[in-house]
């Protein structure tokens, strides 16, 4: 773990593609009308990498095939948005899975927007835990029920899922942020797209929302080089062990946990969840 991550105030962080410098670079960035997906990791970062300039420029689809993911939408936090920033053209698309209390000042001071995506957390471990299967970069999982456990202390990059979703309920944003589901999404692309749109003030037409939900499909996206990571030297991410575009679906949970994990799962969320003034939009059981 010490030899892979790096920590930042109080949470592993990978460090392959986290520095002391990048990080710095996140706290000075000068947030302005961007906007940002933020999600707690595995609930939809790169479906948003891909959605959010489609919809800001109008469906064009020429970067989607000529610039990767991590440069077409960059997350905060990471090496590479230094690199490209000067690239991007505004308003600027990014990602992060900072929990709400790492937003540089600049962003509380911005007019950028913020669009959260919350997947069911049972999808989550399990997409996450064939994701540390294949990425180098993260520490082996061990048996879904180590990790079960690992996931439920906070124990992984970025810590604690619950942590993660109510530092970003619990926001000053305003009408800045909205929330959306990765089921959402999953159940109608096309209303889905509409919603982020309206939410950033773009009318676009059937015609090229359709053009985006065909092009941000997962048979779609799991083909395209620029967005499946294949260009990511296998000692880095193995597909062969795991695919990074592995199912895409709602529901895969209900092949990997026993009744006793699905319990201890469910009740160590609910116990989290306790006297919050907001509720998950599943039920977990
Ligand atoms: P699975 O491992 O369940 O297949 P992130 O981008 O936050 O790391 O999340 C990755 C998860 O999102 C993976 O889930 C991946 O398959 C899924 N995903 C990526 N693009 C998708 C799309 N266009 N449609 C549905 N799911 C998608």
């Amino acid at each position: 773990r010490e030899e892979l991550s790096i920590q930042y105030h109080g949470l592993f962080l990978p460090k392959e593609t986290h520095s002391v410098n990048s990080l710095k670079f996140a706290q000075e960035f000068s947030f302005e009308n961007d906007v940002i997906a933020v999600t707690y990791p595995k609930s939809g970062t790169v479906w948003m990498q891909e959605i959010l300039p489609l919809i800001l420029n109008d469906g064009d689809l020429t970067q989607i095939h000529t610039i990767p993911n991590w440069d077409r939408t960059p997350w905060l936090e990471e090496t590479r948005l230094a690199v490209v920033v000067d690239q991007l053209k505004s308003p600027r698309a990014l990602v992060t899975h900072f929990p709400y209390h790492f937003m540089p000042a600049s962003f509380h001071q911005s007019k950028a927007k913020a669009i959260y995506v919350m997947r069911n957390p049972k999808d989550v471990i399990v997409s996450s835990y064939y994701f540390h299967q294949m990425a180098g970069f993260l520490e082996d999982p061990g048996t879904f029920d180590e990790f079960l456990d690992k996931f439920l202390d906070g124990n992984l990059v970025f810590g604690k899922w619950t942590d993660h979703v109510k530092s970003w309920k619990h926001n000053n944003l305003g009408d800045r942020i909205m929330f959306i589901t990765y089921e959402e999404m999953k159940e109608d692309l096309p209303a889905a797209l509409r919603r982020i749109s309206s939410f950033l003030g773009k009318n676009l037409s059937d015609e090229t929302i359709h053009t985006i939900a065909e092009h941000c499909s997962f048979n779609a996206m799991k083909d395209k080089p620029m967005s499946n990571f294949s260009l990511v030297p296998k000692i880095y991410m193995d597909s062969d062990k795991s695919p990074f575009f592995r199912k895409g679906v709602a529901g895969d949970w209900k092949n990997h946990f026993t009744p006793e994990q699905l319990s201890r799962f469910t009740s160590t969320i609910n116990k989290e969840m306790e006297g919050e003034s907001f509720s998950l939009p599943w039920s977990l059981d």
